[in-house]
């Protein structure tokens, strides 16, 4: 027979964060601590820097009632994050036994510091870890975080309301500068490969062509669509693009940083090139780059980032491990780490969302 959990056995919880950060991670930490200290008699640790804090020395710190106070309308996170380091060997092939070895190392350093049940707030990647985690047995729950909204299983995921609405403060600049010159304005978005922030905020913008890693573009298309727009009058065009949207039959564009470091995008300047040879217009381009994830979060992404937070306890407290909080509306569930992280979560190109493009006329490329 099973035997009930009981939730006495959780003294002390451990928080996280990992991966690139996102608004209103800051609001699920507060959250956390004020559910586990105030609401559960619990106490919180926090863990520095991601899963690095794990395997370095001194990254696991109290967190208080006090440290969390007045965070809320922060942006970043007052653990720190980091998407590189030690944990790459989940996600750059190295062998199953080095994922092993530093999953046992991590768990080791979290029984040292008593710490009974983590909670690790991060991307797919990031999630995928938490699996392991699940999987050695040690108790986690994980809460969905980044502005790219390409997790599955959860409407959505915190962050993307702000990169959305940043992102559609910067198309409503260029379309007044764009139609004092009479120009074409290529916007490059983040995303990866999901195009759901370049979508929202194109719709929001009022862009008039978008073009996203779900529907493969052609730069005739795309040329074709300014021209017919150019012989309804129209003089200035807004043109979205996501960092992974792609020509037809091509790959994804990316371009040599420091150390020689692949990283995605350039594409809008690639498409900018291009079209000068299709069409008369002046063509610029603005990559908006980390702008996106910087800054107060929405009121939205403040009320879902405390209800995910506050839930990540409850789930805790009742046992609810190898979960990932999930906003299913109007609820907040939980669904299995593996179930959240076995798929992205990426724009259907026959959607309503898409429908609702179209019937604007706006243009895909496609
Ligand atoms: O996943 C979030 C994200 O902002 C992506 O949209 C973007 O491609 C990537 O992270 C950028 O990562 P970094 O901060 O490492 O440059």
């Amino acid at each position: 027979m099973l035997m009930a959990f009981n939730p006495k056995s959780i003294k002390r919880i451990g928080i996280l964060t990992s991966g690139g950060d996102a608004p209103a991670l800051n609001a699920v930490i507060r959250a956390a601590v004020k559910s586990a200290v105030l609401m559960n008699g619990k106490e919180v640790y926090g863990i520095r820097d991601g899963l690095e804090g794990l395997v370095v020395k001194n990254g696991i710190f109290p967190l208080s009632l006090a440290d969390v106070r007045g965070i809320l309308p922060l942006g970043g996170t007052i653990l720190g994050t980091k998407n590189t380091g030690n944990f790459d060997c989940f996600f750059d092939g190295s062998p199953e036994s080095d994922k092993h070895k530093i999953i046992k190392k991590s768990i080791r350093t979290l029984k040292k510091h008593k710490i009974d049940a983590m909670m690790l707030i991060g991307g797919e990647g990031s999630l995928s870890v938490a699996e392991y985690f699940h999987q050695a047995n040690f108790p986690v729950v994980g809460v969905p975080k980044t502005i790219d909204n390409d997790l599955a299983s959860t409407d959505y995921t915190f962050g993307f309301d702000t990169a959305v609405s940043v992102a559609t403060d910067a198309i409503d600049r260029l379309t007044t500068t764009a139609e004092s010159h009479g120009r074409v304005m290529i916007l490059e978005l983040m995303g990866r490969s999901a195009g759901w922030i370049s979508l929202s905020s194109g719709i929001a913008g009022g862009a008039d062509i978008i073009l996203i890693p779900e529907i493969p573009f052609t730069v005739a298309n795309v040329a074709k669509h300014i021209h017919l727009r150019e012989s309804t009058g129209a003089h200035s065009h807004i043109i979205v693009i996501a960092e992974g949207a792609c020509p037809k039959g091509k790959k994804p564009q990316f371009y040599k940083a420091a150390k020689g470091k692949l990283r995605l995008g350039g594409i809008g300047d690639w498409l900018a090139l291009e079209l000068s040879k299709k069409v008369n217009s002046e063509i610029r381009t603005t990559v908006l780059g980390h702008i996106q994830r910087g800054g107060k979060p929405t009121s939205f992404d403040r009320v879902l980032a405390s209800r995910f937070g506050s839930y990540a306890i409850k789930m805790i407290m009742n046992g609810n491990f190898g979960r990932m909080v999930a906003l299913q509306t109007p609820d907040i569930r939980s669904v299995s780490l593996s179930e959240a992280v076995s798929h992205y979560h990426t724009v259907d190109p026959n959607s309503g969302l898409i429908r609702t493009g179209r019937a604007l006329g706006l243009a895909f490329g496609d």
